[in-house]
């Protein structure tokens, strides 16, 4: 049985790429933000997933606003780096993983979530950007990678609470895949940020920072952040940090979290990263009586559990 292990979260900052790009990585004012993924790559190497999942928006490099699918998931063999008016990034072609990623888009749909299935797909830096940040700069990317592009540039996106139960139903999917994949989700995107208008350059470190606690320990409190909540507290893109609770939703309720790092700035916006693992189900240590063992109620424990654990997941309902 396929298994989530872990979710990462990342800022994709366009400029990040450029710096690696153009071998800026040691100046001071990158080296900041570089140092504080080492501990990161570390991490990555040793949990060596057998597939990732990324969460992240593509900006008009693959879609236009000639057609906006709100989740679309990447089932192609191979996703090349976009061209984004540079001429693409010099970053390893994304190899996917086409038979986890359709039956993820059929467990999903059946799910009752519309994702778009895309068969052929560029990606730009909202991708390559955190494979960056998590693996380094490769000739090769080191595992197959799964993408799931949603709209977070055109009005209206997906709800907080949304994106997380559709977090939900990739970990069901994931669970129910008969393959031995360990899986990381990534999900991509903000923090506080604002490239245009009145507001541009805004950065709202309080609001990342709470954001950071409560991703890793109460995410359900996130899911009831509105749109003009997120657009009034963490600027225009901060919407992005939606995508961050597709991630959470995949994993479980209590998690581990192993590393968060935060700098301001990059560019124009503020970077988050945290690492939150799944904590080994042996090693949880749940009390529970033997498998087919008579409960007080005087019935078998094993259905009751199953069925509350399904139903749990399938209906979290929040305040709005
Ligand atoms: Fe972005």
């Amino acid at each position: 049985m396929a298994r989530i292990i872990a979710g990462v979260t990342s800022s994709h900052v366009p400029a990040i790429g450029a710096a690696i790009d153009l071998g800026k990585t040691e100046e001071p004012y990158w080296k900041r933000v570089f140092s504080g993924f080492e501990k990161s790559k570390e991490w990555m190497a040793k949990a060596k997933p057998d597939v990732v999942i990324e969460v992240y928006n593509d900006h008009a490099s693959a879609f236009s606003v000639e057609m906006i699918p709100t989740f679309a998931l990447g089932c192609a063999a191979e996703f090349p780096p976009a061209d984004e008016g540079w001429g693409p990034r010099p970053v390893p072609v994304v190899k996917g993983h086409p038979k986890l990623a359709a039956h993820i888009a059929q467990s999903v749909i059946l799910d009752e979530f519309d994702l778009t299935i895309v068969n052929k797909m560029e990606v730009d830096h909202g991708l390559t950007v955190p494979l960056n940040l998590m693996f380094g700069s490769p000739k090769e990317w080191p595992c197959p990678v799964i993408p799931l592009a949603v709209n977070v540039v055109v009005f209206p996106p997906p709800t907080a609470h949304r994106c997380f139960m559709l977090g939900r139903a990739i970990r069901k999917a994931v669970e129910s895949y008969p393959e031995d994949l360990r899986v990381v989700v990534m999900g991509t995107g903000g923090m506080s940020h604002q490239i245009s208008g009145p507001r541009a350059g805004l950065i709202n470190s309080k609001f990342d920072k709470a954001y950071l606690d409560a991703i890793a320990n109460d995410p359900l409190k996130l899911t009831r952040i509105s749109h003009v909540e997120f657009m009034r507290e963490a600027g225009a893109e901060g919407i992005e940090m939606v995508m961050w609770l597709i991630m959470r939703g995949a994993l479980d309720d209590k998690v581990k979290e192993v590393y968060r790092f935060y700098t301001v700035p990059a560019s124009n916006t503020a970077v988050g990263h945290i690492i939150l693992e799944n904590i080994p189900r042996a090693a949880a240590k749940v009390k529970r009586p033997p498998v087919g063992k008579k409960t007080v109620a005087g019935r078998s424990s094993k259905p009751k559990r199953a069925a509350a654990h399904r139903v749990k997941h399938d209906t979290v309902r929040t305040k709005r």
